[in-house]
């Protein structure tokens, strides 16, 4: 049994098994863990672009040296045009069908180039429907807050995101945002289902229903119809600017429950947070759908400092760590979140974007000895 160790707060003590979780259960899609023949768990790995395969061999040789019962099934995504539309090699797609849990590393999207996004294309793909973005204080780790504890999960299907783009007359654009009642009573379900396996209390829809009358409305009223199956759930709804001025002013208020809203707020809203624990490096995420899920971290492949050995592997371990919960190996989980929080705690080998002078290899070894 996972055991706190002096160095963790009061907030540590309050949610440490449960901050870097998702909700898996016959409700959001079961896990069908898929075994090879000496009984480890078959895990996709897809390392990415720029920083992604320094801090997907982090992982690997924390796991390896952790004992964690994962073989992991390394994949390319590099993406292809099929018929003019944008598609993931045969292999990758086949291996996530099979294994049903994926870790991924970022991936490039070059902008404005008229790529579809691959990480977009992963998501629709797999109907990865919600995205879990968990955001806590880091105990050792000093920011202007010490009390941040945020879940976000953001509807990630549709929305501002459902890329259809037209451009009306010259100088006139027009970018859809759909809204579904199916797409949105999925991700309200998982939000009540994630508050309720997770012990927070309550379920807060973010939107702007006031201007978006239609889409935000029906997303609104939709999260209070599925507020009524869960009764020992709190609901309540706050407008998204709101939302972020609190917030900013006072994180601790959003500590007891978990935020849901659709694609664009979710995506604005979850980075906003990493900057008040201290970045982009710390902050991990799950998509989730039924069948298949992939977990990741919030940053971008970080082409800044890409194969420099500067990049913190933080975020993509507590994904890993997620996924870890996701697969109901929690005491692995446990192991690996102790050892990382503990790193971050003695702050010796912190990397350049902590403020500190230590490499992604110093780093990676100190989380090794504190396993
Ligand atoms: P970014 O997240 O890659 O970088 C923003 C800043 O944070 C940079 O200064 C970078 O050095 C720093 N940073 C990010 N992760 C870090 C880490 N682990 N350790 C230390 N420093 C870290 O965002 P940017 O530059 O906007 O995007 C770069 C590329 O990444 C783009 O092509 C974008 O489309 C892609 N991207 C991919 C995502 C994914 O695959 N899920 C998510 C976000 C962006």
């Amino acid at each position: 049994m996972f055991t706190l160790r002096p160095v963790f707060s009061n907030l540590a003590k309050k949610n440490l098994l449960r901050t870097y979780s998702s909700a898996s259960s016959k409700v959001t899609g079961v896990y069908v863990p898929n075994k090879d023949e000496s009984g480890n768990y078959v895990v996709t790995l897809i390392p990415g672009d720029g920083i992604g395969p320094e801090i997907s061999s982090s992982v690997k040789r924390i796991y390896k040296a952790a004992n964690i019962p994962i073989s992991w099934e390394e994949v390319d995504v590099t993406p292809f045009l099929r018929d003019g539309k944008t598609v993931i090699p045969d292999e990758a797609l086949h291996s996530v069908k099979k294994n049903s849990i994926a870790l991924k590393g970022p991936l490039a999207t070059p902008i404005g180039k008229g790529h579809v996004s691959l990480n977009l294309t992963l998501r629709r793909t797999f109907d990865l429907y919600a995205n879990v973005r968990p955001c806590r204080s880091i105990e050792g780790y000093k920011t202007p807050y010490d009390n941040v504890d945020t879940v976000i999960i953001r509807e990630n299907t549709e929305g501002e995101y459902s890329g259809i783009e037209h451009e009306v007359i010259d100088g006139v654009v027009q970018s859809i945002k759909i809204i579904t009642r199916e797409a949105s009573e999925r991700v309200a379900r998982y939000a009540f289902q994630y508050a309720l396996e997770n012990g927070r209390g309550r379920v807060t829809a973010v939107h702007k229903a006031n201007i978006m009358r239609l889409s935000d409305g029906l997303f609104l009223n939709v999260c209070q119809e599925i507020a009524k199956e869960y009764p020992s759930i709190k609901f309540d709804e706050v407008l998204l600017d709101r939302a972020c001025l609190q917030i900013t002013q006072d994180p601790n208020m959003y500590g007891d429950r978990v935020m849901v809203m659709p694609n664009l707020y979710g995506d604005i809203l979850s980075d906003m947070c990493a900057g008040l624990i201290g970045g982009l490096g710390l902050t991990p995420s799950g998509n989730i759908g039924k069948s298949a899920s992939i977990f990741e971290s919030v940053h971008g492949t970080a082409p800044d400092i890409a194969g420099q050995d500067k990049a913190n592997p933080t975020a993509l371990l507590l994904s890993s760590v997620m996924m870890l919960r996701h697969m109901h190996l929690t005491t692995h989980a446990d192991k690996v979140e102790s050892a990382v929080l503990k790193t971050i705690a003695q702050s010796q080998f912190l990397t350049g974007d902590l403020g500190g002078r230590s490499t992604n290899t110093l780093f990676t070894d100190a989380i090794i000895k504190n396993l």
